[in-house]
């Protein structure tokens, strides 16, 4: 047995495409994972790329994974920047073995034996790949139902990372969601980039199939309980796929709603496909049609040319959506985009004072949201061990709650109320 650590960086598609490095590299090559980078005889950093910072910090980490390496182990650098990178890594750092692409995560068992090779190719189909099968968590399981992605967010290095979007064909997901939520995952988590664009092209001769009609088919599978999925565009969230939402039992009332800004001229510049009254429109509809759904959703402070009254609007849309939960971050140039050559960059102090009063601003929304949650109860499916006793899990509209209990519980559905409430995790006791 040969012994590989893999660090995964950036988001839920990138945990993915570990799981499916490690079911290949364990099925074909007889590798088992390790937590000890150290005694590893293998070593990957997948990689992310939608920021600037956590390209920076690869060269230092992998430095320190050479100096502190057994003789003879690999490295190799997979995800996004090894594909926007590509052989440059193996200039800077000469240690490294291989580079492999964000869409080339099949040829992994390849570029092990290969030294110094770069794959990097965005154009490889990998939509029809037969992954073997290994999942980090038992009781969740990530399905992709597309690569790559067809917009062009004038911020986004992503598809130029990751290539063009191709649906994976309907029947293999079936098959997926099927293996795993017999095998015990009552909860499928679709990914893709777009996820509600899904079904506009796939590589073969495929049945057309729109995102809510797979939904739909998922929650016919008796062993799938519950649905979750990321990201869906505020551009494709048309009647078909809200009512989808809103009257399936299975899909989770929960919706990751990326705003990224709150003024029509900035989301002209970024390119975004819609304005600030279609989101407002489309967010009250959605509370209109789920009361209770939970709406969370990403922000970008000081793109280019955002002045204090752009972001006055991205208040303005905080303070009438209540989301709850907001990821916020300062806008951060990326090569091959097009906003990388405006040069009316915000000062990086105004920025700054933007992203802390934003994240301030809404501080005070999650804490309100938080205490209208308590002696709430909800339906939880337990998902993880925590430290101190507890086990945690997540309510239909995604609130964390743990309650204290042992690795019984994981698996299991049941009526939780709050009696505890905070910004990330509230407490709660089972009711019976
Ligand atoms: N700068 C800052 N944030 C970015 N994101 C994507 N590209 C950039 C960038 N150049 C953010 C968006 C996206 C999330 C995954 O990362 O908000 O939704
Ligand atoms: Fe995921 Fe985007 Fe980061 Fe690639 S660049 S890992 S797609 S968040």
């Amino acid at each position: 047995m040969k012994t590989v650590f893999i660090e995964t960086l950036g988001c839920a598609m990138n945990e993915r495409d570990t799981e499916h490095m490690i079911a290949e590299l364990s099925e074909k090559e007889n590798y088992v994972q390790t937590d000890d980078s150290d005694n590893a005889d293998l070593i990957i950093i997948n990689t992310c790329s939608v920021r600037e910072r956590p390209v920076h910090k690869l060269f230092s980490e992998l430095g320190g994974f050479n100096k502190r390496k057994k003789p003879g182990a690999k490295i190799g650098v997979t995800g996004c920047t090894a594909s926007h990178l590509g052989r440059d890594i193996i200039k800077r750092a000469p240690y490294v073995d291989f580079v492999l692409g964000a869409r080339n995560v099949s040829k992994i068992t390849e570029v092990i034996h290969k030294p110094k090779s770069v794959e990097i190719d965005i154009d490889y189909d990998e939509s029809q790949f037969a992954f073997k099968e290994f999942r980090g968590s038992s009781y969740k399981a990530y399905v992709n139902i597309s690569i790559g992605c067809d917009k062009a967010c004038t911020f986004c290095i992503v598809p130029k990372t990751r290539g063009d979007e191709i649906s994976i064909p309907v029947d293999l997901i079936l098959n997926e969601c099927k293996r795993a939520s017999e095998a015990g995952a009552k909860e499928i988590f679709l990914l893709g980039q777009n996820v509600n664009n899904y079904g506009r092209r796939f590589s073969g001769d495929h049945e057309k199939v729109s995102f809510a009609q797979l939904l739909n088919r998922i929650s016919k599978i008796d062993t799938v309980k519950r649905i979750r999925f990321t990201s869906p565009h505020p551009f494709h969230m048309d009647d078909e796929f809200m009512q989808e939402f809103a009257s399936n039992p299975k899909v989770c009332k929960s919706m990751h709603m990326p705003l990224q800004s709150g003024s029509s001229e900035i989301l002209k510049m970024m390119k975004r496909g819609y304005n600030k009254e279609w989101f407002l429109e489309r967010a009250q509809k959605l509370r209109n049609m789920v009361p209770d759904v939970s709406i969370s959703t990403d922000i970008i402070v000081a793109f280019p040319g955002e002045s204090d009254t752009h972001f006055e609007e991205t208040i303005d849309v905080l303070k009438q959506v209540r989301f709850e939960q907001v990821f916020s971050f300062k806008y951060s140039p990326r090569p091959l985009t097009e906003a990388a050559l405006m040069t009316n960059e915000v000062d990086p102090e105004i920025a700054s004072e933007r992203l802390a009063y934003l994240q301030g601003f809404q501080n005070s929304i999650t804490d309100e949201l938080a205490d209208t949650r308590l002696g709430k109860v909800y339906e939880v499916y337990f998902e993880e061990q925590r430290d101190g006793g507890f086990v945690s899990g997540r309510s239909d509209n995604n609130i964390v709650i743990k309650v204290l209990g042992d690795a019984s519980l994981l698996g299991t559905f049941a009526k939780v109320k709050v009696t505890k409430v905070g910004r990330m995790s509230q407490v709660g006791e089972i009711i019976v």
